[in-house]
């Protein structure tokens, strides 16, 4: 028998870049598999390609733009009337933008991604997980996770550079994911983030220079070139391999408020998460957007 058997695994982001490599490893071995995607043309071209590569046809897709309230939630309904419960929750999707932009719920763009959209799912989608005890959720950082967290500047109110407000945007979804973790305890549901490593996918592939801060510009010209060959398919390929371990391992089955890295290694979580005035403050603010009213209008 496969070792996923009979576990259902939604992986947002899963219709391209490091998501599918993800999903196409897990559908190896055996889960049933719903990917999430915005376009329906990309996400009906992934399964297929999922489905004939891997030889499991139990690979469906959802399509939600997870920048949105309305769509995480509408996403969650919808899959909650399909399946009865959810062994495994992969929080993969991330956005990066060059410059700010709020979406049509005015919220900055990037943080809405990066951290709300894990937030509302990980809350809306609870009682599937905690149905399908001993179930899994991993949320995935990026970027250079290091550094402070600017308390004043969560959805760049007061400055913002592409890349720097993305590495701030991944603390900030590390620092909301060990409170999390904190709060499931024992609840049967275990909470880990993971470090992907380097691929050259959509995240990164048009970014213009402006979004780099500003010391890195000048070598990036030099270094673009070089990233389709060093970093791709086979780097998406290796890049999924930390979160399909927590998936999928029965090694990582007792893992809890962990953060791993490419290798699949635990590491030690940056000072800023440790913080817990940074993970108090973050909290709060998913929660008042997550309950805000929302003015579609705008
Ligand atoms: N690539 C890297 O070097 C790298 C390094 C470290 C960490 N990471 C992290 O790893 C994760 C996956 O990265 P990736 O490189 O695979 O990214 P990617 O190539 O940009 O991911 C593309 C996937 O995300 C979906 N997506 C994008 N925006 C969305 C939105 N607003 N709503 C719903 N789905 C959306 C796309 O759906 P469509 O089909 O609709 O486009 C597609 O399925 C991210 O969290 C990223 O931050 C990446």
């Amino acid at each position: 028998m496969r070792p996923l058997q009979g576990q259902t695994i939604l992986v947002t982001g899963g219709t391209a870049g490091i998501g599918k490599e993800t999903a196409r490893r897990l559908l190896r071995l055996g889960a049933q598999v719903v990917v999430v995607g915005r376009d329906g043309d990309r996400a009906r071209a992934a399964i297929a390609e999922l489905r004939r590569d891997t030889g499991n046809d139990r690979v469906d897709a959802l399509l939600a733009d997870l920048t949105l309230k309305r769509d995480a939630y509408r996403l969650a309904g919808e899959l909650s009337t399909r399946y009865d419960r959810l062994h495994v929750l992969i929080n993969n999707m991330g956005a990066t933008r060059a410059s700010r932009e709020l979406t049509a719920e005015g919220i900055e763009t990037t943080f809405a991604a990066n951290v709300l959209a894990p937030y509302l799912l990980m809350e809306a989608l609870l009682p599937m997980l905690t149905r399908a005890a001993p179930a899994r959720i991993i949320n995935i950082t990026g970027g250079v996770p290091r550094g402070r967290i600017d308390l004043d500047n969560l959805q760049a109110e007061r400055s913002y550079v592409g890349l720097s407000h993305y590495n701030q945007t991944k603390l900030a979804l590390m620092a909301m994911s060990y409170a999390t973790a904190e709060r499931l305890r024992d609840s049967g549901v275990t909470l880990n983030v993971a470090y992907p490593g380097h691929a050259y996918t959509a995240i990164n592939k048009d970014l213009p220079i402006s979004a780099y801060p500003r010391a890195a510009r000048p070598i990036i010209p030099l270094l673009r070139p070089l990233l389709p060959i060093l970093y791709g398919h086979r780097a998406a390929v290796r890049a999924s391999a930390s979160s399909v371990y927590l998936a999928s391992s029965p090694d990582a089955a007792n893992l809890h408020g962990t953060y791993i890295n490419s290798a699949c290694l635990p590491v030690p979580w940056p000072d800023a998460v440790l913080d817990r005035r940074n993970r108090d403050a973050i909290c709060a603010l998913c929660e008042e957007l997550a309950t805000q009213i929302t003015d579609f209008t705008r």
